[in-house]
């Protein structure tokens, strides 16, 4: 049994090539945690890389839930550079009483508009091997491998580097990160890719409510006129943005759609 948390697809993707049981983190955090009681021989979670750590509605899912298994695994998806996360994710889990077995990371695609050229990215994407990776992480997981990526020091100061001025990326009610510009024609699909429940439309237009936005840019990377934009960051490509092209739009609704 796997459990994802995805944007743009590349975690969906990845975790449909580790297990064919497949739940929503999204869909599973409506419920109360008192019905989140989770039992499967291996369970594992594939999740996106945010900011060197899991995003912020997956660690809740994980400390709110609980999970008997024999196997317990992590891999996050990320795009540059993972700062040595599944070390100290996987400690930082443990002193919660979370045990991890095996935590790894798969580079895919960066989907983090704010700072590169998805176009740019989309000639990168050959390279990562993207595949063969997950293959190797399938065979780890069925082999019931314990590991835990090691940190090496490269990215153990990318990410001291990073958290000494860390972006905001963060939006809050009074100085919102995102502006639906005059090309949104109402379509809702903004609203029914964010896997948080964040939009809803009003008049033809969406609203966001920020109070439990994951930060995610489902929404950006799916609006078919982009007319979503960053206030905070100029985007060095307005025009490009990101799906997994093995996943489809329909894909990423079933699996976000709150409303
Ligand atoms: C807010 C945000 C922060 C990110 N931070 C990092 C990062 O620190 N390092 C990195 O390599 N990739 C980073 N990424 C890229 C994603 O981890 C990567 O593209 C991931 O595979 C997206 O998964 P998804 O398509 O399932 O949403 C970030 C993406 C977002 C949206
Ligand atoms: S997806 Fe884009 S066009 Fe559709 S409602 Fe949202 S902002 Fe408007
Ligand atoms: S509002 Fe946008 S960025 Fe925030 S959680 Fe929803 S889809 Fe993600």
């Amino acid at each position: 049994m796997v459990f994802y948390f995805t944007a743009t697809g590349n975690s969906l993707y990845a975790a449909q090539q580790l297990d064919e049981e497949l739940a929503s983190i999204a869909h599973e955090l409506r419920k109360p945690a008192s019905e989140r009681h989770y039992q499967a021989k291996a369970i594992g979670i594939v999740v996106p890389l945010y900011e060197f750590d899991l995003p912020r509605p997956v660690e809740e899912f994980i400390l709110s839930s609980t999970f008997n298994t024999d196997y317990f695994y992590v891999v996050s998806t990320y795009g540059m550079h993972h700062g040595g996360i599944a070390e100290r994710v996987a400690a930082r889990l443990t002193t919660a009483g979370r045990r991890v077995d095996y935590y790894n990371t798969v580079i895919m695609l960066d989907n983090a508009l704010n700072v590169f050229d998805m176009d740019e990215q989309r000639k990168l994407d050959p390279e990562k091997r993207v595949d063969e990776q997950l293959a190797a992480v399938r065979a780890d997981i069925d082999a019931r491998r314990h590991y835990i990526q090691p940190a090496t020091q490269v990215e153990v100061d990318f990410y001291e580097g990073y958290m000494k001025k860390p972006f905001d990326l963060h939006p809050h009610d009074d100085d919102p990160l995102y502006h639906v510009g005059d090309a949104c024609i109402g379509c809702g699909t903004c609203s029914r890719v964010c896997p948080m429940g964040c939009i809803r439309i009003e008049d033809g237009r969406p609203v966001y409510d920020y109070d439990r936005c994951a930060n995610c840019y489902a929404c950006i990377h799916a609006c078919p006129t982009k007319a979503i934009h960053y206030v905070r960051y100029d985007e060095p490509n307005p025009n490009a943005r990101y799906r997994n092209p093995h996943v489809t739009l329909a894909d990423l609704i079933a699996a976000n759609c709150q409303i």
